[in-house]
């Protein structure tokens, strides 16, 4: 394996991954003669050229643009905070959750799986039109059918790419619950439960989202947050043991009330 810089090879570029290096998370690009390269999201010529290739080499995606009519424009800009802010987050939280989690639990966590999940969840946000993305509003029902299908879309962007497909589900049903009261509908073949690194991947998700601002809303308390979440568990869209290991992770690592 060797590591070089994109720009100077013009062969195809893939991106086929995440690593989180020193609690900095780094997107993980191919040429097509092996050679790896690795980025934070700030590299925006290098991210349209490996979009486009996803784009290029997966018609599903192409398929679910021209369903909802969404122009197939690359958000490097989202790419490039999501990379740096929330999907690095999501992914500390989530190494915390498992962590925590009883013994008896950790043995069905495959930990690489979760940590790559978490780095890449939210990826499919790259072709959501930044109008909807970044709305200072509440989402009107079709702003928020196009909005979750980005879950779908990352998963279809990363499948030509060679990526496991343990991590491709999580990455599909990062927003699914334990009830299945989520999104996109839970598939047959599938276990009848949740696995238990989907339910880390979803509840580190969630806790990073509330505890950030958004366009539309300020950024919640750790108390705040945490009583929405629980609010979750009494719903059965959490399980009681994973909130407990959230409450835990956040009592140790999160400073503020
Ligand atoms: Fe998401
Ligand atoms: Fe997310």
């Amino acid at each position: 394996m060797f590591l070089v810089h994109p720009e100077k090879n013009k062969t195809d570029i893939k991106l086929f991954g995440a690593v989180q290096i020193s609690d900095t998370a780094f997107l993980v690009y191919k040429n097509s003669e092996g050679k790896v390269v690795l980025k934070t999201g700030r590299d925006e010529k290098l991210q349209k050229r490996a979009v486009k290739n996803m784009l290029a080499k997966n018609p599903a995606v192409k398929r679910l643009l021209n369903k909802y009519k969404i122009k197939p424009s690359i958000n490097t800009k989202t790419l490039k905070e999501l990379a740096g802010g929330h999907m690095n987050e999501t992914c500390n939280i989530a190494k915390g959750v498992y962590s925590i989690l009883a013994e008896n639990l950790n043995p069905e966590i495959d930990r690489a799986v979760v940590k790559e999940a978490s780095m890449l969840h939210d990826l499919g946000k790259i072709l959501i039109p930044s109008k909807i993305l970044n709305k200072p509003a509440k989402l009107n029902s079709k702003e928020r059918e196009i909005m979750n299908i980005h879950s779908t879309l990352g998963y279809e962007l990363l499948k030509s790419q060679g990526v496991k497909k343990e991590i491709l589900e999580l990455i599909k049903y990062h927003h699914q619950n334990l009830n299945k009261s989520g999104y996109p509908e839970f598939e047959e073949d599938l276990p009848q439960n949740l696995p238990i690194g989907m339910q880390i991947v979803s509840i580190a998700d969630k806790y990073s989202a509330l505890r950030e601002a958004r366009v539309y809303r300020r950024k919640l308390t750790r108390i705040e947050s945490l009583l929405i979440l629980y609010k979750e568990v009494r719903e059965g869209k959490i399980h009681r043991s994973v909130y407990e290991a959230l409450v835990k992770y956040a009592s140790l690592c999160d400073s503020d009330v």
